[in-house]
């Protein structure tokens, strides 16, 4: 029996206010198919995924009776193994697909690694997922993907600009994957939502209750697809081949 089980889930469930699109954004297309098409294509090509589950709106969610043109999802991905309704917040999301994560995994007595990824980072290269997995096969830690900050970072008040300036060599952006083993995520998941804390990453979570964080490196192609000018990024990228890594 294999030591680890990997599982990871895909964050599908916002409404993609600031895209401004009619739709959740997830579901806008890039050469034809849908950005969750298009990061689910990704984690199941990559060997190194047991598991998938997706986490989405209810009336984002693919039904039988849907035609053709309606269904979000173009294709089987192997390892795909349901779709979870989202919550509220993205934390209510990754708590609704950790318990679902939970019952598939009971009785399986290794190591449950979990990877939660915005699913609107949907050009991952699978070299971001294989740097995560490692480091935390290598030890009982959580692992998160980030980048260098690039621009100079200052505080904003009420009227004007703060003098301080946040020193660029102590910050790093967060990206996703963020990962950690099943129990402790559920843990701290747990612990937020008795104590009423809500957090924009899941990192911050495991931060708070002194758990052992590891960074490893992400990839600007693992970029957030937010705005508008993201998407047309995205597009002129795309056919660029910037992302076929
Ligand atoms: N997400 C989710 N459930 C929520 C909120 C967000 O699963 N209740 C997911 C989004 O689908 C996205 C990821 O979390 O893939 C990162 O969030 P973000 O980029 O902020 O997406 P949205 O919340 O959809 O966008 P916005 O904040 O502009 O509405
Ligand atoms: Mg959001």
């Amino acid at each position: 029996m294999s030591e680890f089980r990997t599982y990871a889930i895909i964050l599908a469930a916002g409404r993609g206010e600031r895209m401004q699109a009619d739709q959740n954004k997830m579901l806008l297309k890039i050469a034809g198919r849908s950005l969750l098409d298009q990061c689910l294509e990704r984690f199941s090509k990559n060997e190194a995924i047991d598991h998938i589950f997706t986490v989405m709106a209810a009336e984002d969610m693919p039904s039988p009776e849907e035609t053709e043109q309606n269904i979000a999802l173009s294709a089987d991905y192997r390892g795909l193994e349901g779709f979870i309704a989202g919550g509220k917040t993205r934390q209510d999301s990754v708590f609704n697909a950790l318990q679902a994560v939970e019952k598939h995994a009971a009785g399986f007595k290794g190591r449950v690694l979990v990877l939660i990824h915005d699913g609107a980072r949907c050009f991952i290269p699978s070299a971001v997922v294989g740097r995560v997995l490692s480091a935390l096969k290598a030890e009982r830690c959580a692992v998160v993907a980030t980048l260098p900050v690039t621009d100079t970072i200052r505080q904003v008040g009420q009227f004007a600009l703060k003098e301080l300036e946040m020193p660029r060599d102590e910050l790093l952006q967060m990206q996703t994957p963020q990962a950690a083993d099943l129990d402790i995520l559920l843990h701290a998941f747990k612990l937020a939502r008795e104590e009423r804390i809500q957090a924009t990453d899941d990192i911050a979570l495991l931060l708070r209750i002194g758990y052992p964080v590891r960074t490893v490196s992400g990839d600007s192609r693992n970029l957030k697809l937010t705005s508008p000018d993201d998407l047309e990024l995205a597009h002129l990228l795309y056919k660029a081949g910037y992302f076929n890594v």
